[in-house]
């Protein structure tokens, strides 16, 4: 029934030897990332683990144990790499509204006033000597002061100083909605940040899901049962009770600042601009609490692990709901984050144009840049059957939408962005699948190929297991 909390979830990661304790001092002004830069570079995706550090400052740092691959997103949905996607149609299907408790772990310790010092944090700088200042990337839950609904994202915040930082709310996202709901009255806007709680809560808030949709709700239907919330000591907010650490502030009208540089998520530095600032009322924290921050920055990251994996359901989710249920499955790769990236869709296709019209509404309605079309027998997560299939299925003059002009994010598009101006962007729809009249597949038969493998064995040659891409081809009929 999925994790309590982030300590549960880290004993299962150890467990299966997906977590690396680092026992050594290391520096967080610079060490604790470039280690974890290390992580993403150099180990290969399924190899991947998450990173405790032992002795970070006044308390343990965690980094990548969530979004160190698909395998250590899987186990954070008490599921399996396969079950991802269909654990996140479910919740999408069935969120589960959270519960308020009286009493919260989170708020063992209660500090107010001066003592509500971000000093107190071991909060890494992330891109060391190019990012101006240590910043949270973690969880940022606000309100609309119209509907009274709560939304959970990440937005990325910089620490000005002990008790302010400017919190990198884009103009149209959510977050910057709930908050201008309160600043246009002239009202203070209540924000929290929510460092290390259960896993599921961390997977739904990066999922691109409708204004109004709270996805602690969604994180509710990704365990199976409600996540606990509790009202926070100074502002009015509810916060998953199981965190380790709360931080609490307001965002008051005309408060302003510059945020940035900072390491993007798509490989470059981003440019400085002014962003709303956020005054620290309280921090509450568990006894004994440990730090979470996601890395972001140059890709492949948990930035984009995460991201990418939380929007493939989503996808999937509003295709069947728009009535094609003929598209079976969907992919974003993994390097570049749920936005600007490739998107790939396995389907079968119905009727002449089906898949470029798939293809249409996913480039239309999401955040994506590319988007592949692919038929049912072809491995979308396996880079090399999908080459395959652009190059065998694929007529570039006959098979190409280009959609130009798209908006939003173009301004954080490093292919568009010119001399700080921001510029219009293009998507591209690729229909790769297989088009009438296409002859049969020059493998022998499933039967013939599966006795082969028995000589194989006979002939002492290494094990090997079937790749999913061949055991697609040898099911075709013809
Ligand atoms: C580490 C990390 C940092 C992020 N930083 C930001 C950010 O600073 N601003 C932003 O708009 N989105 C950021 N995102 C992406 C958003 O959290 C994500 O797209 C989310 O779904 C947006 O939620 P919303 O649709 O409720 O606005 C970040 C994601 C991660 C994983």
């Amino acid at each position: 029934m999925g994790y309590r909390d982030l300590r549960d979830f880290l004993v299962a990661l150890e467990g299966r030897g997906r977590l690396r304790r680092i026992a050594q001092p290391v520096d967080r002004s610079w060490e604790l990332a470039c280690i974890a830069r290390w992580l993403y570079q150099a180990v290969p995706e399924r190899e991947r683990f998450g990173l405790l550090f032992e002795n970070a400052g006044a308390m343990p740092v965690v980094t990548a144990a969530i979004g160190a691959s698909r395998e250590t997103y899987a186990l954070a949905l008490d599921t399996t790499p396969e079950g991802i996607i269909p654990a996140w149609v479910r919740a999408l299907s069935h969120p589960i509204p959270p519960v308020r408790v009286a009493q919260a772990p989170c708020q063992e310790i209660v500090l107010t006033g001066r003592s509500a010092s971000l000093d107190l944090l071991p909060i890494p700088i992330w891109t060391p000597g190019k990012d101006v200042a240590p910043y949270l990337t973690t969880l940022t839950i606000t309100r609309d002061a119209d509907a009274g609904f709560q939304n959970c994202a990440v937005y990325r915040s910089m620490v000005l100083d002990e008790r302010r930082v400017v919190v990198n709310l884009n103009p149209g996202r959510h977050g910057w909605r709930c908050v201008e709901s309160y600043l246009r009255r002239g009202l203070p806007a209540p924000i929290t940040w929510v460092i290390a709680t259960e896993p599921a809560v961390h997977c739904a808030a990066v999922a691109n899901v409708p204004y109004g949709v709270d996805e602690v709700s969604i994180a509710g239907g990704l365990k199976g049962t409600p996540v606990e919330t509790v009202k926070a000591r100074t502002i009015d907010l509810a916060v998953p009770a199981h965190a380790e650490i709360v931080i609490e502030g307001e965002i008051r009208p005309d408060d302003r600042a510059r945020e940035g540089p900072f390491g993007e998520f798509a490989g470059y530095m981003s440019q400085a601009v002014e962003r709303p600032v956020a005054t620290i009322t309280a921090i509450t924290h568990r006894r004994d609490p440990l730090y979470y921050g996601y890395i972001s920055q140059f890709p492949p990251s948990e930035s984009t692990t995460l991201q990418s994996l939380g929007n493939c359901g989503l996808v999937l989710k509003q295709l069947h709901d728009l009535g094609h249920a003929s598209v079976r499955d969907v992919h974003i790769d993994l390097t570049y984050g749920g936005l600007l990236a490739h998107g790939v869709i396995a389907m079968r296709p119905q009727y002449p144009g089906h898949a470029r019209q798939i293809g249409r509404i996913v480039a239309d309605t999401t955040l994506l840049k590319r988007v592949t079309v692919v038929d049912e027998d072809i491995d979308i997560r396996d880079a090399q059957h999908l080459d395959w299939a652009l190059n065998a299925r694929y007529d570039p003059a006959r098979d190409t939408v280009l959609v130009s002009g798209t908006f939003s994010p173009a301004d954080m598009d490093p292919a568009v962005r010119s001399e700080g101006r921001e510029a219009a962007g293009s998507k591209i729809v690729i229909d790769a699948t297989e088009k009438s009249g296409a002859p049969p597949f020059s493998l022998p038969s499933r039967e013939l190929m599966d006795k082969a493998l028995e000589s194989w064995r006979a002939a002492g040659l290494p094990p090997i297991e079937v790749p999913r891409r061949v055991d697609l081809a040898l099911a075709r009929k013809k």
